[in-house]
């Protein structure tokens, strides 16, 4: 009876004993889950593949501070983001893709992407607001971006940009320009890298000649007309002058007016 009784025990302290292992080694799981993702977007992780973080359409108005520092893949696409700020990612190592698709971005600081020169290898900022393009948020990146689907602005600002920026060169075939500075140069609709043609800063150029042109032509008629008003001016007076010494009647005057005339003359 007492070895049948021990026997009992024996099997449920196991059981038990096996139940309570579980339960911690469950706990620790959830822990881990939990410390190693963000907290309002779902991680996946694959060998060999790394771990992919998806936030899209969570109406973010931020980028999440707590993204893992292993993430080789973000989506962020349909939130509400409006800008990336300075070094928004620069934790991220081994991040490769990067989804910032349809959003409201309209202002890349400079530095944006700091910190991916090396991992990133695709960058989509498509479906956003982006008007004005600003080499110094792309510093460093070589990545193939896609830049299609944005407001942009093609002017003289936009081309002097483009020799400095590293990304594919094919990536900026998508900056298509919806407004341009200056207008009616055939600039809008277009590709910004396929208008051939097309030179911004000519014609930006030419603009500021002329309106230098004309600005000079301004000050050189003030200073004319100064000039003939001061002569015209002075003439009267010194005539004035002599019709007044004239109108003397004493000989003193007489020979100060001669004096006088001798001056002026
Ligand atoms: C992530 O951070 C941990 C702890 O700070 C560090 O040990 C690890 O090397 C980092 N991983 C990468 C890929 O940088
Ligand atoms: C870029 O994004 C647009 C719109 O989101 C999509 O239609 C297009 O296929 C993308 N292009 C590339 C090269 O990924």
């Amino acid at each position: 009876m007492p070895l049948l009784a021990s026997g009992w025990l024996l099997r449920h302290s196991v059981v038990m004993c096996l139940l309570l292992h579980s339960l911690v080694l469950m706990t620790f799981c959830f822990n881990h889950a939990a410390t190693s993702c963000s907290q309002r977007c779902y991680c996946s992780e694959s060998d060999g593949d790394g771990k992919t973080v998806r936030c899209s359409n969570l109406r973010l108005t931020e980028i999440p501070q707590d993204l893992p520092n292993d993430t080789r893949r973000i989506y962020l696409d349909f939130n509400l983001l409006t800008e990336v700020p300075s070094n928004a990612f620069l934790d991220l190592p081994l991040l490769s893709e990067l989804d910032l698709s349809n959003n409201e971005l309209a202002r890349l600081e400079p530095g944006a992407f700091r910190g991916l020169g090396t991992s990133l290898t695709f960058l989509d900022l498509s479906s956003n607001k982006l008007v004005n393009f600003n080499p110094e948020a792309f510093e460093g990146l070589r990545a193939r971006a896609n830049l299609t689907n944005n407001p942009w602005r093609c002017d003289c600002d936009l081309q002097m940009a483009m020799p400095r920026v590293g990304l594919e060169p094919l990536s900026l075939t998508g900056i298509v320009c919806e407004t341009s500075d200056p207008p009616k140069v055939g600039a809008v609709g277009v590709p910004f890298l396929l208008a051939k043609d097309l030179d911004l800063c000519v014609i930006t150029k030419k603009t500021t000649d002329v309106a230098m042109l004309v600005t000079m032509f301004g000050w050189f008629t003030m200073v004319i007309s100064y000039l003939v008003y001061y002569v015209r001016q002075n003439t009267e007076d010194a005539r004035r002058h002599l019709q007044y010494l004239k109108s003397l009647p004493t000989k003193q005057g007489q020979s100060e007016v001669s004096s006088s005339i001798s001056t002026v003359v």
